[in-house]
């Protein structure tokens, strides 16, 4: 049987590409603008998309921010605000584990599903960069064993909490003058190396008996978390291979962890730039390229390669033994785009100005060309075991996701593989995942934590 594909729309209210700004009269207001975003998502909506996906840099504006507008506003707010001018499409809200506490979290993500009547999802992410960890007041982040220790300990907390209060617990029963059966409760008690909390939420379970978990990350703690606590995972693949391999790799980690790997989605992100021709496409990529700041680009490469620009001159094949060799000395930020961009760039044999033209700081494989040669890739790495669907960033806000909704969904449509209207109304609907049934949640847990950890919960 074919299956549909998965689409979600990356959302930044300028668009993906580091010029688009430059051709819109409105940037400087655009990223706090909220009609700026609620016409983002009523196209989406037209289009069928499954999920508007807020990405977060929590802690303030991330280092690049000084070249292109970025993340200004809330996720879990503006999606709010989204989910009254929408009617089906779901709404995904980044937030990490490393700052804040979960019961804070776990209640923005109920609300949001309760307001949206079924429509939330988390994001978790649980980056650390300097500019977050100062916004907080940290010193220092945290080693990798810890920052997944505390993802989990987040992930319980906040599933635990999303299923503490069945709605059969409101009894509202006026004669007895009983409003809430507390012996109907399921109060968390859970007490962590890095998380404590004990009791139940303000809020009951969410429409979707269970928000969606979407999860971020790269490493292999980072699959075997999001096996373990995630319903679709957000990744970055830039070569098919790479794609098939994380595919493969996460839907075995679920199998081993007793789960439907059905039931753990895989989401690559992908730039399409289209145009009715080829030649169209390149000259729409081509004219946005002009409004980039090589110069800029070209350092930002060097420091994601641990190496001066000096190092890697623009016209000439990137120095890959030189690369390798520096492998050591790269930050920590900077593991993701390296690791992204040298897949694609090592067998392409691509020089420094290519590497650096190539989306390097969203990271995101690009594909230029008609809505056929996209519809086409994106069924390939459907069909060969690489994605069950993608994360789409558009090229410029809204232009460029009216020629997504207008001439690349018509195709998918066409073909039998994206739907013509909404299924159901809830983001597990339009996702084909399972609902979740109150007082599921715990059950679903496959990884336990530590026997120490949640001590007398009520199960
Ligand atoms: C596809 C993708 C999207 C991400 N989105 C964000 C984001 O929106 N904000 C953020 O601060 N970090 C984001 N991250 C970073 C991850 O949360 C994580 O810090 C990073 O992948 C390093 O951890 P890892 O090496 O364990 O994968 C993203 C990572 C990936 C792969």
């Amino acid at each position: 049987m074919t299956t549909h594909v998965r689409l979600g729309v990356n959302v930044l209210a300028s668009g993906r590409h580091d010029a688009a700004w430059k051709t819109l009269p409105d940037a400087a207001t655009l990223s706090t603008d909220i009609d700026a975003f609620t016409r983002i998502a009523r196209v989406a909506e037209r289009g069928r998309i499954d999920a508007l996906f807020l990405a977060d840099g929590p802690g303030g504006l991330v280092e690049e921010s000084h070249t292109r507008p970025w993340r200004a506003l809330d996720p879990v707010t503006l999606l709010a605000a989204l989910s009254q001018s929408t009617d089906h499409i779901g709404l995904v809200a980044t937030t990490s584990t490393i700052f804040g506490h979960p019961y804070t979290v776990a209640r923005q993500i109920a609300s949001l599903d309760h307001i949206s009547k079924g429509r939330a999802a988390w994001n978790i992410i649980t980056s650390q960069t300097p500019v977050a960890l100062a916004a907080y007041g940290l010193d220092h982040g945290f080693s990798q064993e810890d920052r997944y220790q505390r993802a989990r300990e987040f992930a319980e907390i906040v599933t635990g909490l999303w299923d503490s209060v069945p709605q059969e617990a409101v009894v509202a029963d006026a004669a007895r003058n009983v409003f809430v059966d507390p012996a109907r409760l399921r109060p968390i008690d859970v007490r962590g190396r890095h998380f404590t909390a004990k009791g139940a939420l303000s809020a009951t379970v969410p429409p979707q008996g269970r928000p969606v978990i979407f999860q971020a990350g790269q490493s292999e703690d980072s699959k075997a978390f999001g096996a373990a606590y995630a319903d679709a995972l957000f990744t970055g693949q830039r070569t098919l291979a790479g794609g098939q391999k994380f595919f493969a790799d996460v839907k075995a980690l679920a199998r081993a962890n007793g789960r439907d790997p059905s039931q753990l989605l895989v989401m690559p992100g992908l730039f399409p730039i289209l145009g009715g021709t080829e030649a169209e496409a390149l000259k729409r990529k081509a004219e946005l390229d002009e409004g980039l700041d090589i110069a800029f680009l070209h350092g930002e490469l060097a420091r994601h390669f641990g190496l001066d620009p000096d190092d890697l001159p623009l016209d000439e094949v990137l120095p890959f033994d030189r690369i390798d060799a520096a492998e050591s000395g790269v930050p920590i930020a900077s593991r993701w785009p390296r690791a992204q961009i040298l897949s694609e760039a090592r067998p392409r044999g691509w020089t420094a100005r290519q590497a650096a033209l190539s989306n390097i700081i969203g990271g995101h494989r690009m594909v230029v060309g008609t809505p056929d040669k996209v519809a086409d890739d994106i069924l390939h790495w459907v069909d060969t075991g690489a994605a069950d669907g993608f994360n789409l960033n558009i090229d410029v806000q809204t232009s460029g996701l009216e020629d997504i909704v207008d001439h690349l969904i018509p195709i998918l449509q066409a073909r039998g593989r994206f739907r013509r209207d909404y299924e159901g109304t809830t983001l597990r609907d339009h996702l084909g995942l399972d609902h979740f049934q109150a007082g599921a949640t715990r059950g679903h847990l496959s990884v336990p934590l530590q026997p120490a950890l949640r001590t007398g919960t009520g199960d």
